[in-house]
């Protein structure tokens, strides 16, 4: 019979300034879409990054993943390169990369559904605000 499936989430924080700009447009054209994140002098967000994986019920832990284990990985792949860094210059995993939430979540997939293999990662929310977040699931 078929194992329950549980789908495990773990939040992680992190600061990092950037700035959204398109180069090929004028700088009026990138005030007007960007608002206050085309600021030139670079601003920060403190973000939020809530990383799901998902699994059968270990029988003998009755863990999907140890969450510790999950933290420690996130940490070292995403959270000690991009915490108080500037994403428009400082992380390798961004560079030529205009860093929207957006985009930011799909570079931190990118990095994040090897390293936490063979768990499964099935979702990851960014929170950019108290109000905006973005969701991808690798598709
Ligand atoms: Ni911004």
């Amino acid at each position: 019979h078929r194992m329950p499936r549980v789908t495990v989430t773990r939040r992680l924080s992190f600061n990092a300034a950037h700035r959204l700009h398109n180069p090929t447009w004028s700088d009026d054209e990138n005030q007007q879409l960007f608002g206050p994140c085309n600021n030139p002098n670079w601003h920060g967000h403190n973000y939020r990054l809530d990383v799901s994986v998902a699994g059968d019920v270990e029988a003998r832990t009755g863990y999907v993943m140890d969450l510790k284990r999950l933290r420690d990985l996130v940490e070292q792949h995403v959270v000690d390169k991009i915490d108080h860094r500037n994403l428009n210059i400082d992380v390798d995993f961004m560079q030529g990369i205009n860093p929207t939430a957006e985009n930011i979540v799909i570079a931190c997939w990118r990095v994040l559904a090897p390293a936490l293999r063979p768990a499964e990662l099935t979702r990851l929310r960014l929170w950019e605000t108290d109000n905006n977040y973005v969701e991808y699931e690798g598709r």
